[in-house]
């Protein structure tokens, strides 16, 4: 056999171990390998069943992804699961961590499969921009019905092994020793005289529903609620081939879809973001041998918003936690809001009662510093104002002992200033969190001036622990998120002072794929947050830099946001779909009157334009700066935090793939147009110069 898949012979049972760490992933060696396996197992007389499971801490989780895009090498995938399928005794998989992908389809092709009960099987090749290519959209729906198989390959979602049997795609849950309960499976085969038996020739699962009715349905969903998207109409058809074709016809009909979506360009957009989030785990200069401290424990200082939703973060990865308030009443504030947010998702069905109360008893309220003197980590999420952050750091640094990590939650104040309050300034660090704490992936990791390594390194950790995509990220305003952000939101807010409305720009940016335009998101976090911001900035910026009026005219109204019922939308009460501001029209003419405008229409391509560069421009600058690590950094930031549309691969990669030399001409163009904040950023130009692309370059480069 190759390296990777080992066959041994036990008895009468041929035993095939793939050995492809980490992930048992199936590149061409392991094709190869399993192809050679099953020929020997068929070929060897002796053997009467075959047994296949994987070393390492999972199943086959998948083709390799490495070797998407370019050209294929022999065997493909659909040739070795023929061979397996067509074997002419009884094969076994048997599943432990995760059956993913071409792994799930694999273990489609042998006859039966058990799987550990902690088991995870499912199809995401969609989240890649792709469909199952190797016969799971035929052979799925054919064991599990159309319902649930259109419904796990459109999703991608995988689902846990109890649910997998109740859905007739494994056959049999264990616990313990993989080969020794694949190999007790096999001899009760043998013993019952039950033979091969192939998924492809099932037909139960196509059998008493109305399949035609549910692939309608799958469709209209999918154009409703993932527009723009190239694969998942794909993966609807693939499924529909089952139904409709015979196998072999189906699995002809799967293979020109897959082929479809591996040429495009949004499949190497996700693949790319795919390896961008692993990436972004890799901290450059951080010597190899360096351990995060253990982190057991964990205190939130501030019970509002953020600090609620982080001590959630915590108590949801298990990891108990202290929540310190100024008083008692804030302290029950807090820890009532805490309650509210696990019983609406009891109420929802994502939680049960039984393990709300669990993670409740994990979060203690506290009120006074002393009972944080033993606690690994500290989380400090109090008002956004660095007096009242130098008094926590200042009571942390007295009471916290050695080697706690004290870590800021600030999202504007200077992270080394807030070091400074302490004498341990190594121990210091950002841990930007989003909000909701509790829901939002993204978490921006701090490092400031004197952070150490070690405490650099477990951030990260923690930031794995509690199930987050750590970016790391330097010292300035607004960090990477905001400071982008800013950009793209004062731009939209001149868009409306040309002639827009919040719904042409909100509808404009959705159609490009944003999951929510910017008005509807700054209503949703309140226009105030802004108006702060640039009431400090009219202070320091020379007057060329101009800022839009808009959202300021609307807080001097009262209104806010959401909050407040209207902003740049109006909220009917308990409602939080945006609905037209009647006052907002009188208001756009003011404000463009003001600065001697004529509203005039504009496209939706100058709209995208106009906002999406701006995030570029800025994301040019913070590269330079060292603010980020690489590019693909910054497209993890936006995809996770800010609903940058995943199929565009993120800011620097959409401008990577326009081109530079495009980029910059346009910008240059706005420049010219709009003035001193589109100044192309230096990178940009030597870059576009140079015909090179973000995602090549390096700093010190
Ligand atoms: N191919 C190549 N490398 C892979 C891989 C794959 N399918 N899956 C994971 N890796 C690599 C990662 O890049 C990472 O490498 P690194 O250490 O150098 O950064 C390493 O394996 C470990 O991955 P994670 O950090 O993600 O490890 P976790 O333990 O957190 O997660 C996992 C493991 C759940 C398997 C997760 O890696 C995953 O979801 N992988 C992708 C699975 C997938 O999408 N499979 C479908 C592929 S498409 C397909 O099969 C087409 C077929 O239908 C023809
Ligand atoms: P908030 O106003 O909702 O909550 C702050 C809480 O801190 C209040 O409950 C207050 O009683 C408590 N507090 C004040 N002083 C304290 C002290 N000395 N000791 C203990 N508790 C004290 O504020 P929010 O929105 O939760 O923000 C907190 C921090 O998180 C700020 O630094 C903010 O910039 C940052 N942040 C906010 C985000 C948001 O979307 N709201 C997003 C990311 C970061």
């Amino acid at each position: 056999m190759t390296e990777v898949v080992r066959l041994e012979n036990r008895g009468e049972i041929a035993l095939i171990m793939v050995n492809n760490p980490p992930v048992n992933a199936l590149g061409q060696a392991v094709r190869q390998g399993l192809l050679q396996a099953f020929r020997a197992a068929e070929a060897n007389t002796a053997v009467r069943a075959v047994v296949l499971a994987c070393e390492g801490n999972t199943f086959i989780a998948g083709a390799d992804i490495k070797e998407f895009g370019k050209p294929p090498q022999a065997p493909g995938l659909p040739e070795v699961i023929d061979a397996i399928e067509g074997c002419s005794k009884p094969s076994v998989a048997v599943i432990h961590g995760t059956a993913l992908g071409g792994g799930l389809e694999v273990a489609l092709g042998c006859h039966y499969r058990i799987a550990r009960k902690d088991a995870k099987v499912g199809l995401p090749e969609v989240k890649l921009g792709l469909l199952p290519g190797a016969g799971g959209t035929q052979r799925l729906p054919r064991l599990a019905g159309v319902a649930k198989a259109l419904d796990m390959i459109v999703s991608g979602a995988p689902i846990g092994a109890a649910e997998a049997m109740a859905h007739n795609i494994v056959d049999e849950l264990f616990e313990g020793e993989l080969a020794e309960a694949g190999i007790g499976f096999a001899r009760r085969l043998l013993n019952a005289d039950r033979g091969p038996r192939c998924s492809g020739e099932q037909t139960l699962g196509l059998e008493g529903a109305d399949n035609e009715a549910l692939i309608r349905a799958k469709r209209a969903e999918v154009a409703a609620r993932m527009p723009g998207l190239f694969s998942p109409l794909r993966c609807v058809a693939a499924v529909e081939a089952a139904v409709k074709l015979p196998l072999a016809e189906g699995l002809k009909r799967e293979r020109e879809l897959f082929v479809e979506c591996l040429d495009s360009p949004q499949r190497g957009a996700l693949v790319r973001a795919f390896f961008a989030e692993r990436q972004a785990s890799k901290i450059n200069d951080l010597p190899a041998d360096v351990k995060p401290r253990p982190v057991t424990t964990a205190a939130v200082i501030g019970g509002g918003t953020m600090g609620v939703g982080i001590a959630l973060s915590f108590a949801n990865a298990g990891v108990p936690v202290k929540l310190l308030e100024i008083n008692e009443d804030a302290l029950q504030r807090g820890l009532q809001r805490a309650r509210d947010t696990y019983a609406a998702s009891v109420k929802r069905g994502s939680l049960t009662e039984e393990a709300m109360e669990k993670r409740l008893s994990l979060i203690t309220g506290v009120t006074d510093y002393a009972a944080l003197a033993d606690v690994d980590l500290v989380v400090e999420a109090v008002f956004e104002d660095m007096g009242v952050k130098r008094q926590v750091f200042e009571r942390l640094d007295a009471v916290c002992k050695p080697g706690a990590i004290l870590a800021s939650n600030t999202s504007s104040l200077d992270l080394n200033a807030i070091a400074a309050f302490t004498k341990r300034p190594q121990d210091v660090v950002g841990l930007h969190f989003f909000s909701p704490a509790n829901v939002m992936r993204l978490l921006e990791v701090v490092r400031g001036a004197q952070t150490s390594h070690e405490v650099l390194a477990t951030a990260m950790a923690i930031g794995k622990q509690l199930k987050k995509v750590s970016v790391v990220v330097g010292v300035c305003d607004g960090f990477v998120g905001n400071r982008m952000v800013f950009q793209y939101g004062r731009e939209a807010e001149f868009l409306l002072e040309e002639g827009a409305t919040p719904q042409q720009v909100d509808g404009a940016l959705r159609t490009f794929g944003m999951a929510m335009g910017p008005f509807a998101m700054r209503d949703l976090s309140g226009l105030d947050i802004g108006q702060a911001i640039r009431q400090r900035q009219r202070l320091t910026l020379p007057a060329e830099f101009e800022l839009p009026v808009v959202s300021d005219k609307l807080c001097a109204a009262g209104m806010l946001g959401q909050k407040t019922g209207a902003g740049f939308y109006r909220y009917e009460p308990g409602n939080r779909v945006p609905q037209e501001n009647p006052t907002l029209a009188a208001l756009l003419d003011a404000a463009s009157q003001e600065k001697g405008i004529q509203r005039r229409p504009l496209d939706e391509a100058y709209i995208v334009e106009r906002t999406i560069l701006a995030l570029v421009n800025e994301g040019a600058r913070i590269l330079e700066e060292g603010i980020a690590q690489r590019s693909s950094d910054i497209d993890v930031i936006y995809l996770n935090g800010y609903g940058f549309p995943a199929f565009r691969g993120g800011p620097m990669f959409y401008a990577d793939s326009l081109g530079l030399d495009v980029v910059l001409g346009k910008i240059e163009a706005l420049h010219a147009r709009c003035g001193a904040w589109w100044k192309p950023a230096p990178l940009l130009e030597r870059l576009a110069a140079e015909g090179r692309r973000f995602s090549d370059w390096q700093p010190g480069q």
